[in-house]
């Protein structure tokens, strides 16, 4: 018997480069389906695990294969699936050096792989999978930060009173950096939930921003942002503050300490970059950046302290585990992107073809875009 293979850009350990190679093309189990991969978004989270990996993803298994954002064609299909079917195009969130899944079949850098059917999408027509790749693991932070109970816990919508959540007074939500991928679709989701959504963006995006629902959004440079964003909620209740973009937790405590009770602020970045770390010695970025990052981490659980604001971090794919990750890729995503509630952004900037262009696409992400997702496009 002849085992099918496919390509993949292999991670052997950390801090190590991908390596092209051919590897096993598994059977999906019970509740997976398999994809055939046309397009896969690149995240300031992968770089992180393939240079940083052994500080903040110790768990994964080598050889790993990274990534958390594809769209394809669904080819094979687990015996217990009942919504995704073979021939169907979808988006999903890819698990391959997540906890959760933490095998290389279930990396997005490669041809072909395997997705749980709950993290799966299935797109309109009208939708391309280059469009449709921005979206899920932002999606699955959005809705993370905003949803689940050790966070925001905010009411989702009506539609997912049957996954158990309460119904909670609406108000206003605070997305700080709304043009990030996760803010943009944060705005989204909390404005389906009802929310009056306020934000922060730099000024070429604001447009942007209220196009996809937020009542009021400010530079975040702006010394008098939080001060103009506290008048935009006056007369009504924060609901929560989801902090989005390097630095945002200092100015969202800075926020929430403006309000009696204080909202509680869900935290999606570090105080610092650490997708700049090199490939390769890094003694040199380590000595500089870690007690940075440490000292920012200290200097802001103590300022939360002060100020007596509640906050959490968050893990974008904690929901996988929840009802929420079934009720939003599933019943929420499928609905909206039907009927116009989420719109697919950022836009992708196409930076390739082919596995092999994986590497520098990391480094176009890593130089900074803004309101846009890099995208490289699988034939
Ligand atoms: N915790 C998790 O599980 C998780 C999951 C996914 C992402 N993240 C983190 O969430 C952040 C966003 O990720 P992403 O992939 O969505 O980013 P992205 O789309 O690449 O972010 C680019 C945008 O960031 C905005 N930005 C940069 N610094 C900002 C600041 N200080 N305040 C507000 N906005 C700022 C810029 O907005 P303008 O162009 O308008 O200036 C730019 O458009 C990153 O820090 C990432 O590491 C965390």
């Amino acid at each position: 018997m002849t085992t099918s293979k496919h390509r993949a850009a292999v991670l052997d350990g950390f801090n190590r480069p991908l390596r092209m190679t051919e590897v096993a093309t598994p059977a999906p189990g019970p509740c997976e389906v398999r994809v055939r991969v046309r397009a896969i978004a690149l995240n300031p989270f992968d770089r992180i695990v393939q240079t940083l990996g052994g500080l903040v993803t110790p768990w994964v298994a080598f050889p790993a294969v990274l990534g958390s954002d594809v769209a394809g064609e669904v080819v094979a299909v687990g015996d217990q699936c009942r919504r995704i079917q073979v021939g169907d195009r979808v988006l999903g969130l890819a698990l391959g050096a997540d906890r959760a899944g933490n095998r290389a079949a279930e990396g997005a850098f490669q041809e072909q792989v395997i997705l749980r059917e709950t993290c799966c999408c299935r797109l309109p027509a009208e939708v391309t999978l280059t469009q449709a790749a921005v979206l899920p693991l932002a999606l699955a932070t959005a809705a993370s930060g905003l949803f689940l109970r050790n966070q925001l816990g905010l009411d989702p919508n009506p539609a997912s009173a049957h996954v158990g959540y309460p119904t909670a007074p609406k108000g206003s939500v605070v997305v700080w950096g709304g043009a990030t991928s996760v803010g943009s679709v944060a705005i989204q989701l909390a404005r389906a939930a009802g929310y009056r959504v306020l934000s922060t963006a730099s000024p070429h995006n604001h447009a942007l921003l209220v196009g996809l629902g937020a009542a009021a959004v400010e530079d975040y440079r702006e010394p008098r942002a939080v001060a103009r964003l506290l008048e935009a909620a006056a007369g009504t209740t924060i609901a929560g503050v989801l902090a989005i973009g390097v630095g945002s937790g200092r100015a969202c405590l800075q926020l929430a300490a403006g309000r009696n009770p204080r909202p509680k602020v869900a935290m999606a970045s570090m105080p610092c970059p650490l997708d700049s770390a090199p490939i390769g010695p890094q003694i040199g970025w380590r000595l500089a950046t870690l007690p940075r990052l440490a000292g920012g981490m200290a200097i802001q659980a103590l300022r939360a302290g002060i100020l007596r604001v509640p906050t959490s971090a968050i893990w974008g794919t904690a929901l996988v585990d929840d009802p929420l990750g079934a009720a939003t890729f599933g019943t929420f995503a499928e609905a909206a992107l039907r009927d116009g509630r989420l719109q697919l952004v950022p836009e992708p900037l196409i930076a390739g073809s082919r596995l092999e262009d994986i590497p520098e696409a990391m480094e176009t992400l890593r130089r900074g875009v803004s309101a846009r997702k890099v995208v490289v496009q699988l034939g």
